[in-house]
């Protein structure tokens, strides 16, 4: 048997016109680095994209979850990818990188990531996600499609393998408590944590024997830099197949162009589109908020991929209603609830507002 950790780990550490899209150079400086990992043996494959302005490593490695080594050999290479931002004037160069030094591990410094460690099975099939302009918080939704209802998930119902149900674990990242919880007998709980997508972050999710299925990038900038740094573009890995939902049941539920927190100045609700890779560019508004999904075979921890999921006419109808929301949404300008409400808005300049108009409020009788 043969383990693998599959790593996908992103920073926007600068990009080219704005916040739209990674520069060439950069993905060239990230390739280098990690092709010298390969050679050096501390990593078995790789493949480098991006999201929008957001960077993606998607490594394949035997270190296990967490492990420094990987994730230092990450930090380096997105050091290496804004140090060519800053010498092309890119925009926000360094965005996502919060401290100077690299200590240990990449949780709480900027960088997102989601990493799955498993056996492989004979075929591996997974599926990674990859957002811009929004927050973990937007995979709520319709990963709990994906593995808790039968209406769109048809595998619960007719495969006896997944008839079982899942487990999933929540975090509160206000408080920093997990949660976990079982579907189908306590999908009312769950959906009564998960439907508040700014706290109640879907973190994980496994088969009832342990087998883990998806895992989802939990990082929330603003709260590590108590200020508004850009929203924390998430990432997703969903494995399919064999006992898990298929590749079509895992894209399923993005038919549906939910409304996400994350647009323009991280502070307005807007569709989540479903895109082809090479249309990962928000542009109207800085969005509307982008997704693309990578589907990889695993064996060996050789990356055979990607095919570009959301490269497909049957996504057309979704894309047209995210633009037909994104018009109606716009309509609202400064007004809720297109720009977020005030618990979201703490983190922004918001704050900074209110101060300077403290001083002339009058107590009204
Ligand atoms: P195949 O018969 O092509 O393997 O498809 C099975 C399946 O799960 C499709 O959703
Ligand atoms: P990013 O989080 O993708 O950098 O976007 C920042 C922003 O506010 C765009 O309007
Ligand atoms: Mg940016
Ligand atoms: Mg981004």
């Amino acid at each position: 048997m043969v383990r693998t950790t599959l790593s996908v780990l992103k920073a926007d550490v600068g990009s080219l016109a704005g916040h739209n899209v990674v520069h060439p150079l950069q993905i060239k400086a990230a390739q280098d680095s990690l092709k010298d990992a390969k050679e050096s043996g501390l990593i078995s494959d790789f493949y480098v994209t991006n999201c929008g302005d957001d960077l993606e490593l998607i490594i394949t490695h035997k270190k296990g979850e967490d492990n420094s080594e990987i994730h230092n050999m990450a930090w380096d290479t997105f050091k290496k990818a804004a140090k060519v931002a800053e010498e092309l004037g890119l925009y926000a160069a360094g965005q996502d990188l919060l401290c100077e030094a690299f200590s240990g591990n990449l949780k709480g410094l900027g960088p997102g990531y989601a990493e799955i460690e498993f056996e492989e099975r004979k075929s591996e099939p997974v599926v990674i996600f990859m957002a811009d302009k929004t927050e973990p918080g937007a995979f709520n939704l319709p990963l709990y499609k994906v593995f808790a209802d039968p209406f769109s998930t048809a595998g619960l119902v007719i495969d006896p393998t997944m008839h079982d149900g899942f487990r999933f674990e929540v975090l509160d990242v206000l408080e920093g408590t997990s949660f976990e919880l079982n579907t189908p007998e306590e999908s009312y709980d769950l959906l009564a944590l998960i439907g508040t997508t700014g706290r109640y972050i879907l973190k994980k999710i496994s088969k009832k024997d342990g087998t883990v299925a998806s895992r989802v990038s939990i990082t929330r900038l603003c709260l590590i830099a108590g200020r508004y740094v850009g929203k924390d573009d998430p990432v997703a890995i969903v494995r399919a197949q064999h006992g898990l939902p298929a590749v079509g049941e895992i894209l399923e539920p993005f038919a549906f162009p939910h409304l996400v927190a994350g647009w323009m100045r991280g502070s307005h609700y807007g569709p989540l589109m479903p895109v082809a890779q090479r249309n990962a560019r928000c542009t109207r508004f800085d969005g509307p908020p982008r997704l693309i999904a990578l589907g990889f075979q695993i064996k060996n921890g050789k990356l055979t991929g990607p095919s570009d999921l959301f490269d497909d006419p049957a996504f057309d109808m979704t894309r047209a209603k995210a633009c037909e929301v994104a018009d109606y949404m716009r309509r609202h300008g400064p007004f809720m609830p297109e720009r977020l409400g005030p618990e979201e808005m703490e983190y922004t300049t918001m704050p900074q507002v209110l101060e300077k108009l403290k001083a002339r409020g009058k107590k009204e009788e």
